[in-house]
């Protein structure tokens, strides 16, 4: 069974608190680019006695609820941080159990992100997956490549510095000259070459760490973190971090408050002199 996401309307139920959530987002200034640090797994299944797996089963069901109010919502990227290099030093059948998982999310979601126009991209080392997992993974970002309503991006087997490293790597294979290297360059040899910057990073479950995730590209980016473990976030908790993030005043370093220049200018300007930022 598959669904067309359409827009707000049947979504959210008039009178609820997703609705009076809702009402306070401002539309015209959605975040382009939403990442997520899923944490709390593991503590939801302890509260509840459960083997830690059940917490993971349970944050894919949360997934599949972002990715569809993301994509009812506007957004336009989302980035889910799924599988860390550093995620390998668990126990055998936990690193099972999550990449079974993934298969099971494709399985399943295929059909979804095909009919609602979503893009399928990931990010990570990618000969280090599990080879049926990456098989799967190639055949939907196939399916998938010419989307254009949202691109969802799983960060597998990903690690900040070694995404670093990997860049720097290609950039002394292909001999570029020092003096061509700018952060724009530079930014073309990462594994998120063609998105933006994420405008906000979730992070569930309280800490408040970047744990090598995107280390290059949160340089500016909001950051909302909730107690709220994985498992439990729903749309409203994503709703709720718009609305943070819209409250917020984006400076990029820059001194907009005093000289009374506004956000919008300041960010043009920055996209156009990424050396001047400090
Ligand atoms: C952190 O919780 C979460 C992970 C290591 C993996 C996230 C994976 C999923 C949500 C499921 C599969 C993903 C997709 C895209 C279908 P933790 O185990 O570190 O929790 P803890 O800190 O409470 O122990």
């Amino acid at each position: 069974m598959f669904f067309m996401f359409d827009t707000l309307e049947g979504y959210i139920q008039p009178g609820s608190v997703e609705e009076a959530l809702v009402r306070q987002i401002d539309f015209s200034r959605l975040p382009a680019h939403i990442a997520i640090i899923m944490d709390g797994n593991g503590r939801w299944a302890r509260k509840r006695n459960l083997p830690r797996t059940e917490g993971h089963k349970a944050g894919s069901e949360s997934v599949k609820e972002v990715v569809e109010a993301c994509a009812r919502l506007g957004i336009k990227y989302l980035t889910l941080y799924a599988f860390s290099r550093e995620n390998w030093k668990r126990p055998k059948e936990e690193v099972n159990t999550l990449w079974n998982l993934l298969k099971d999310y494709l399985a399943d979601e295929n059909k979804i992100l095909v009919e609602n126009d979503l893009r399928l991209k990931v990010i990570g080392e990618r000969k280090g997956i599990p080879y049926f997992v990456r098989r799967e993974l190639a055949r939907v970002e196939r399916l998938t490549r010419n989307n254009r309503r949202m691109t969802v991006v799983l960060a597998l087997n990903y690690g900040g510095r070694q995404e670093i490293i990997e860049a720097v790597r290609k950039l002394l294979k292909r001999k570029v000259r020092p003096e061509d290297l700018n952060e724009e360059t530079f930014s073309k040899y990462l594994d998120t070459a063609d998105l933006p910057d994420p405008d906000l990073l979730i992070r569930t479950s309280g800490e408040m760490r970047l744990s090598n995730f995107l280390l290059w590209q949160c340089a500016y980016t909001e950051l909302w973190i909730t107690p709220v473990l994985w498992p439990d976030f729903r749309r409203k908790d994503l709703f709720q971090a718009i609305i943070e993030y819209q409250k917020r005043e984006r400076r990029f370093g820059g001194l907009n408050h005093l000289t009374g220049e506004d956000n919008k200018n300041q960010d043009n300007k920055n996209q156009n002199e990424s050396t001047s930022k400090n």
